[in-house]
């Protein structure tokens, strides 16, 4: 994009939807055809959204490589065969707990650059200027993955497997090319338009002669290839500086970008105090903020503790009920009092106390559904005590690792760095451009979440980990911005309390409610006529997506071995062996 005029960016907005349309009657196939039954494996599992990046990541393990470098050797392959989300311009968050009862969680979301500030989103009248968030170089944050997948590495790779041995299999894929499959053909021809925009995209995305792209053709990517290798050879600053660090930056002079080389030398991934909690006896280990997931997560898991949710009929008008009425009380908590714990005192103690559950929950009336406008965030209280892609391994010790992340929307803003062969994130727009209004995913935000220098934007992402007997038991995630969360939750319930095994759990169909806008989402076909008149009669508005909600790619581990499960959303791959 060379320059941002409000009337490209409002029919590419269109456009956008249009091709998000196309999407998911497309997707809607790969649900119809989805295989019911888990993979099973004894010694190793990786559960991700490409054949190629789960294949390299079970080779790492049958090496003799831990959970660590196998998820690393899946990060670095994911940046080549899924560029829409699993990218080197993005960030995410990882949450690993090992046999032996360590347990970390690495932050590697993007930062604001040096020069960005509160206004930047703003027109003279304060106004937003659309899509300015989403679709210009101004979009982009530090990336931050490179970063946290080196670190994770090497503090705790099982040392038999070097940087270079975990991204060859990445270089490989993007030098020599991989057979594109049928989802990913059509998805590449979805978003043509959206790479016309952009002239490094349209190089490699779009097909030479202008043809579309059919199964079994082939995608190179000779300009990522060489990114790649810069940082199997130079570590971090193969990428955070030199040739690759000034493409970033020739990249954002191209439209009105705030990354400087001082931003890329200066972003360091940063370990975090893992989110505990617990739900049923069973432990939960989560991320914490700059991600909202979490203290979510175990919020509304707390709330759901004082219902009898294993006897009320999954997916009734009941248990959407209760579920809603929670969900709009974490949510409203969400936009007040969550943002970068860096720049903002985030009440975790008490969105994660059992006690300040107990009492959110006072005012639900289980017939009636409470207006979001009556509802509004708690006053901080001292309490005592206390387009994403997600991908699960464990090893075979039993060590697991569980990781989420994001270029934000697919192909995040369309800008591929020219000659450096990856698409940029646009995750700015993960912050509060302006109070109360909302995100791309309709979330909004207030001071906690306003962009600051070098801050983070709130995250939703939820990579999971869930204990039994204090061993890792479930390794779950989802992509799906603020649908994130709420993916995680039910699917855990699914396994707790629904008893369904590791591909029904995932690819049970999903609903959502945020607050704001007060409405039940549901996916296509997703509730039946009897449920939809009760809630309705309950005072709940119900809209039906255009999409499916979230891709939520987990593992259960049991004294047997381990079952995997991909979401049939999607064009996943478990592989076990
Ligand atoms: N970009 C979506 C999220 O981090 O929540």
């Amino acid at each position: 994009m060379k320059h941002l005029n409000t009337i490209n960016i409002k029919n590419m907005i269109i456009k956008n939807n249009i091709r998000l349309f196309i999407l998911f009657i497309y997707f809607q196939k790969f649900i119809l055809a989805a295989n019911p039954n888990p993979v099973f494996g004894k010694n190793g599992m990786i559960v991700s959204t490409s054949k190629q990046a789960s294949e390299a990541g079970i080779d790492i393990l049958k090496k003799g490589g831990n959970a660590i470098d196998a998820a690393v050797t899946v990060g670095f392959a994911l940046a080549v065969t899924s560029s829409s989300n699993g990218n080197i311009g993005g960030g995410g968050f990882l949450v690993a707990s090992f046999a032996n009862g360590e347990s970390f969680t690495l932050d590697h979301r993007e930062k604001a650059p040096e020069a960005a500030h509160s206004n930047m989103f703003l027109d003279e009248n304060k106004s937003i200027i659309p899509g300015m968030s989403l679709y210009s170089q101004a979009s982009s944050g530090v990336p931050g993955t490179v970063d946290g997948l080196i670190r994770a590495l090497e503090d705790y790779g099982s040392g038999n497997i070097s940087l270079r041995e975990a991204i060859n299999p990445a270089i490989n894929l993007a030098e020599r090319g991989f057979l594109l499959s049928h989802y990913e053909a059509r998805q590449l021809n979805a978003y043509k338009n959206f790479f016309a925009e952009n002239k490094a995209a349209s190089k490699i995305f779009i097909k030479q002669n202008n043809k579309p792209w059919k199964q079994g053709d082939k995608l190179i990517q000779k300009d990522l290839a060489k990114t790649l290798k810069r940082i199997a050879r130079y570590g971090r600053d193969g990428f955070y500086k030199g040739p690759v660090a000034e493409l970033i930056v020739k990249e954002m002079k191209r439209g009105n970008g705030l990354i400087t080389l001082k931003d890329l030398q200066k972003y360091s991934s940063k370990y975090r105090s893992p989110i505990l909690g617990t739900y049923k006896g069973y432990e939960i280990i989560s991320m914490g903020p700059p991600s909202s997931g979490g203290a979510l997560l175990i919020n509304m898991l707390n709330m759901l503790e004082n219902y009898p949710i294993d006897t009320i009929s999954w997916n009734s008008s009941d248990y959407i009920h209760i579920m809603t009425e929670v969900e709009r009380r974490a949510y409203a908590d969400r936009a007040e009092h969550m943002g970068d714990p860096d720049y903002w005192d985030v009440p975790v103690i008490m969105l994660t106390s059992k006690k300040y559950a107990k009492e959110r929950i006072k005012n639900i009336d289980l017939n009636k559904a409470t207006p979001s406008n009556l509802i509004s965030a708690s006053k901080r209280t001292n309490y005592e005590s206390p387009e994403t892609t997600h991908y699960s391994v464990v090893d075979k010790w039993g060590n697991a690792v569980s990781i989420t992340t994001t270029i934000n929307l697919g192909y995040g803003n369309g800008c591929v760095v020219e000659g450096a062969g990856f698409f940029l994130n646009n995750e700015m727009d993960d912050f509060s451009s302006k109070p109360g209004t909302p995100n791309a995913f309709g979330l909004i935000g207030n001071e906690a979440n306003a962009i600051e220098a070098e801050k983070r934007p709130l995250s939703s992402m939820t990579p999971t980990i869930v204990l039994k007997d204090s061993r890792p038991y479930i390794v779950i995630g989802s992509p799906g911005g603020s649908t994130i969360i709420t993916t995680t939750m039910q699917t855990i319930l699914n396994i707790i309390d629904h008893n369904m095994d590791i591909k029904e759990a995932v690819c049970a169909t999903r609903f959502h409610s945020q607050w704001l806008p007060d409405i039940i989402q549901y996916e296509p076909k997703g509730l039946v006529k009897d449920v939809k008149k009760n809630l309705q009669f309950k005072g709940h508005k119900l809209v039906q997506r255009n999409g499916y909600i979230g891709e939520a790619n987990g593992i259960i581990i049991t004294q047997d071995g381990y079952f995997g499960g991909g979401d049939c959303r999607g064009e996943t791959t478990a592989l076990g062996y």
